[in-house]
């Protein structure tokens, strides 16, 4: 199976980091397609723990080529950042391509981003205040600025000079704030291109290749399905397609080319940031799913806010699942259940006198579901040690193939710890 998307199927931080630096070692090519830095990848190997916001965790092995994709948006300083620091630690970045056409972030981007969630008050999405959604809006509106722009000093002028006019009149008379000086912007931008210079080309070449060599080819999502702008809980949403047509878009390969679609979920549920979670918990059961102070602890990696917590939402992994086209299924962080006596999964939701199978469009009348509940035996056993699926304890199995059943798809990985020896291979992937 050359090419394989790889997407979460809940609201993000599904433990797609260590899944994904375990297929990265088994594909030829990884191509990061979509988000910013607002995603955050925590993946733990041979070489320590890594903190991965942009770079493809493909980076790990030497055999493999990286890519950041066209559908991502950049900021070059965070980027920088994060090859250095690879760099320092002994991990070669020589191998990373970036596609000339993703987008930057801008310092106006991640200001207005803040500025804008002040002015919900109430309302807030509870973004990550990194530039995201402005970013992708001027992608939208045709007035980005992308990386091949950073290589161009004309063009960069040209380009800057009629934008920041434009963000320095909402800044300055919408928000009472500085204006940004199109010298220091300029100059600060286009060094910092000539610094990504020899990453920045046309990706397309590279993809087209590996695919006409039939090379495993890893498509590595970030976010997750129910963060969709179109498809999910709007507008307590990212503003990008982190699903498998976002993949196909964002990496720059035709839907037919997709062989397989790994929608990754935890045994459980979170969410960072605001919005609709018709499963979520409080008390003690949710204190369990927390941790707290272990790796596998429900911290944001990006921005180290705790994630709210509740129990598996059939219903919402089903429609992420149907949507993507999601047939092999990744669950992860099993072992945090290792202690619960009984389980919980939603398996469908009720309003009023109705019973629904899929999640309602309309943020106040998903408020208003009341989740209908299954509960399933725990396992009360520890199982962060085991290696094959058949050694998990029988409770653990028929849990997960429940998960599975009512998902829709069939099962492919299961990982009971952070790191990438303690993620049981059921199906291969490639
Ligand atoms: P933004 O993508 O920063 O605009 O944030 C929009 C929403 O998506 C917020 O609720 C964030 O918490 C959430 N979000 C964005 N990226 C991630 C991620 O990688 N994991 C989990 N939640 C995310």
């Amino acid at each position: 199976m050359p090419v394989v998307a790889l997407i979460g199927a809940q609201w993000g931080d599904e433990g797609k980091g260590h899944l994904i630096d375990l297929l990265a070692s088994q594909a030829r090519l990884v191509v990061r397609y979509g988000g910013g830095n607002n995603a955050g990848h925590t993946v733990v190997n041979h070489l320590g723990t890594f903190k991965l916001h942009l770079v493809p965790s493909g980076i790990f092995d030497p055999q493999t080529v990286n890519i950041i994709g066209a559908g991502v948006v950049i900021d070059p300083e965070v980027l920088l950042g994060e090859l250095k620091e690879l760099e320092a630690r002994g991990v070669s970045t020589a191998r990373l391509f970036i596609s000339e056409r993703a987008h930057v972030i801008m310092p106006y981007h991640v200001q207005l981003d803040q500025l804008q969630e002040q002015d919900r008050g109430e309302g807030k999405i509870g973004t990550t205040g990194r530039g995201i959604g402005p970013a992708y809006a001027d992608k939208m509106s045709r007035t980005g600025i992308r990386m091949a722009d950073l290589l161009h000093e004309q063009t960069l002028l040209n380009r800057l000079r009629v934008v920041l006019e434009e963000k320095n009149r909402i800044l300055t008379r919408l928000y009472g704030a500085s204006p940004i000086s199109l010298h220091d912007t300029y100059l600060r931008y286009l060094e910092l291109g000539h610094q990504l210079g020899d990453h920045v080309t046309d990706t397309h070449a590279i993809v087209q290749r590996a695919l006409e060599k039939d090379l495993p080819i890893l498509l590595e999502g970030a976010q997750g399905a129910l963060l969709d702008v179109d498809y999910g809980t709007y507008p307590y949403v990212t503003s990008s397609p982190p699903g498998a047509a976002g993949a196909c878009q964002g990496a720059g390969i035709g839907p037919t080319r997709l062989n397989a679609v790994i929608g990754v979920a935890k045994a459980y549920a979170t969410r960072v940031g605001a919005g609709p979670f018709p499963t979520e918990i409080d008390g003690p059961a949710a204190d369990t799913l927390r941790q707290i102070g272990t790796p596998w602890a429900e911290v944001g990696t990006t921005t180290g806010r705790l994630r709210r917590v509740g129990w598996f939402d059939a219903v919402m992994a089903r429609y992420a699942a149907q949507l993507n086209g999601v047939d092999t299924l990744a669950i992860t962080k099993l072992d945090v259940l290792d202690t619960l006596p009984t389980i919980k999964v939603c398996t469908g939701y009720r309003l009023n006198d109705a019973q629904l199978e899929y999640p309602p469009a309309t943020v106040a009348v998903l408020e208003q579901v009341e989740p209908i509940y299954e509960e399933l035996p725990g396992w009360m056993t520890p199982t962060t040690g085991v290696r094959r699926f058949h050694e998990l304890p029988e409770a653990a199995q028929a849990y997960v193939a429940r998960l599975c059943q009512l998902v829709g798809a069939r099962l492919g990985l299961v990982s009971v710890g952070p790191g990438r020896d303690q993620v049981i291979t059921v199906a291969e992937i490639f």
